[in-house]
């Protein structure tokens, strides 16, 4: 070969080299932000998800073929739904229905790195919650028997008391007492009835610092950092931003950090961590999360 072609073969083969060993070099990467993170799905009703898609980071990514893929934990077949850009440049929906009951998995696929982002695993009901999902719970109003225990036990006590006052005889003080201790009791009760029943009703919804922990994956955070308590998350892809510090242990005050988080670019000009949009819930629940001392 002449001398003269083997500089410009040789960058050839190393950029080509570079490209089959990259893909990602192609479209470069990207971070999904869900909108609101779901509490969860009801079988064969369809859910709409929302999210953003930055690619890099920062520029609204826009593609004509981002899917969300979901499986069920524990065997079964995986399924696609296509994604619509739906607002603003980079901003997604997708409507997913969920055959089964049970846990799922799920991820979005942008077309860029990494393939799929997970997401915090969903869990899906066999139907609405008791089938009165609209149906506000009886509330205030109706008394039940252990508060009419209380009350009544309040008007005796009054009795008593009014009694004492007037004739300072022993029995007065007794009627008092014992009045007194059944009204306690009905009202103590009638708590114990009153939380105890709601809770019944409830989901499972996640709050504090495990609302944190999933936050910190359905919002993108895992997809530039490293924390412990998502390593089995981080395990599914191999990216990590250079410059965005490991968070386990994170030992800076919670009050800078919730400024940090809501608009990073406010405190450091040019950093490369967006600011995400966060609500003053999910805000607090991502600082409860990375002060725990985990
Ligand atoms: C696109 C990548 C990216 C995403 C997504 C991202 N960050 Fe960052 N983050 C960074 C980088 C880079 C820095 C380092 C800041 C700098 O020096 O410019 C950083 C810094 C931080 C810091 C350190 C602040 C300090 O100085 O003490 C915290 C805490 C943090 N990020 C939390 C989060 C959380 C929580 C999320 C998700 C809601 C998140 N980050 C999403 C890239 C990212």
């Amino acid at each position: 070969m002449n001398i003269r072609y083997r500089l410009p073969v040789a960058l050839a083969l190393v950029a080509a080299v570079a490209l089959l060993a990259a893909p990602a070099l192609a479209g470069g990467w990207a971070v999904v932000t869900l909108d609101s993170l779901p509490a969860y799905a009801v079988a064969n009703q369809p859910l709409t998800v929302s999210f953003m898609i930055r690619q890099h980071g920062q520029t609204p990514w826009q593609f004509d073929r981002v899917q969300v893929e979901a499986a069920r934990q524990g065997g079964g077949a995986t399924l696609s739904f296509d994604a619509r850009q739906d607002g603003a440049k980079g901003h997604y929906s997708a409507v997913l229905t969920f055959p089964s009951d049970g846990t799922w998995s799920w991820g979005v696929e942008s077309g860029l790195y990494p393939d799929r982002q997970p997401m915090p695993p969903l869990t899906v009901l066999a139907s609405a919650p008791d089938g009165t999902a609209n149906t506000p719970a009886p509330a205030g109003g109706a008394i039940n028997l252990p508060t009419a225990v209380g009350l009544a036990g309040l008007v005796v006590s009054a009795g008593g008391l009014l009694a004492l006052a007037h004739t300072r005889r022993p029995w007065a003080a007794v009627l008092l007492l014992i009045a007194l201790t059944v009204s306690g009791v009905g009202f103590a009760s009638a708590a114990g009835v009153s939380v105890a029943e709601p809770k019944a009703r409830m989901l499972p919804a996640p709050t504090g610092l495990m609302l944190g922990q999933q936050l910190f994956v359905a919002k993108g955070c895992v997809v530039c950092h490293i924390h412990d308590a998502a390593k089995d998350v981080k395990r599914q892809f191999d990216f990590t931003l250079d410059g965005a510090p490991v968070l386990t242990n994170y030992k800076g005050s919670p009050d800078f950090l919730a400024k940090w988080l809501d608009n990073p670019a406010a405190i450091k000009p040019g950093t490369e961590m967006p600011t995400l949009g966060l609500s003053d819930e999910e805000n607090g629940a991502l600082v409860a999360f990375l002060t725990s001392g985990r």
